[in-house]
Parts: structure tokens; sequence; C-alpha cells
């Protein structure tokens, strides 16, 4: 779980402390109150956990529990490049286990974890439609099918080309 907020996420937090203060305290509420939080901030950090557990008198382990039960929610913030690899059947059947695999050894992080400067994420997603492209990837928006572990590689050399080439740019002006 990433514990280091932005000094936005530290405002968006404070707003929230600010929204359960005039929340009631009605369990029944503990599940809109955490969609509320991923709305606003696209995880649940832990301060928000606490914050939340200290609201419905509740220990945090057991506001963790409640929201891990669910697939909704994540834990870490989506990174700036985020990678979601297809485990679907027709992915599956075709090594995509492998693929994430070797995303998670480039990154050196797991699936549902975030790079700790936050420019990449790893999630695993059902199918993405996309089945004849099997094994599939997607990276941000773009779609990388037939993907093999020699390709991983070859998309982050490009996206250290296409920054390298932003930064660049940003220079120029
Ligand atoms: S199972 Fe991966 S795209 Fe359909």
């Amino acid at each position: 779980m990433n514990d280091v907020l932005t000094s936005e996420e530290k405002a968006i937090l404070a707003d929230i402390q600010q929204y359960l203060s005039e929340s009631k305290r009605d369990r029944s509420r503990l599940i809109p109150v955490l969609q509320y939080i991923q709305a606003r901030l696209a995880y649940i950090p832990y301060q928000s956990i606490a914050l939340v557990a200290a609201h419905f008198n509740l220990a945090p382990a057991e506001v963790y529990g409640v929201a891990s039960f669910y697939n909704q929610f994540r834990f870490n913030p989506p990174g700036k490049y985020p990678v979601k690899v297809c485990l679907g059947t027709a992915c599956h059947v075709k090594g995509a286990d492998i693929i994430l695999e070797n995303f998670e050894r480039k990154l050196e992080i797991k699936e549902g974890e975030t790079t700790p400067d936050r420019e990449f994420s790893i999630e695993r997603v059902a199918c993405v439609g996309c089945c004849a492209l099997a094994p599939v990837a997607l990276l941000g928006e773009s779609v990388h099918g037939n993907m093999a572990p020699s390709k991983v590689e070859g998309i982050f050399t490009r996206i250290q080309v296409e920054k390298e080439m932003e930064a660049r740019q940003k220079s120029e002006k």
C-alpha cells in the first residue's frame, strides 16, 4: 500500500475529512464512503482507511478487510502509464501469466502495485475484447497484441524515447 501522499492528495483528504464530519456514522454507509474516496483520489490510501475507521468506530483492519473484498477498490495510485495485462481465457491459454510476470520483473513491482515514482502500475484485467490478438496487454490507451516476453522490453524502450522527445520539445519552446 502506497503511504506517501502528494500535496494535492493531502488537500483532497482534508476535504474528505470534512465530508465525513458531516456524514452519519451509520455503518451501512461504509461502502458508499469508500466509493466516494476512490472517486476523489482514484484509490484508497491507508490514511483514508484510518479516517473512515475512526468515523465508523471500527478498526482500520476491519475497514481494509471490507474494502479488499471488493474488486472495485484499489489501494495504490494508478501510474502515469498503467499497464493492464489481460488474463481472460484466450489470453490465459496463450501464456498471459508469463507476460504479467515479465512486466512485474521489469518494473520491480507486483500486480496491483505502483512504482514509487508513480510512473507505472500493473493490474490484471478480464477480457478486453480483442481475443484474436491474445495475449494482450494495454499500456495506457494503446493495445499491444500478440504479446511475447521479448516485447516487454521494447515497449519500455519506446516509452523512454517518447519521454525524451517530449522533454526535448519542451526545452525547445
Ligand atoms: S481474453 Fe484477452 S482479449 Fe479476450
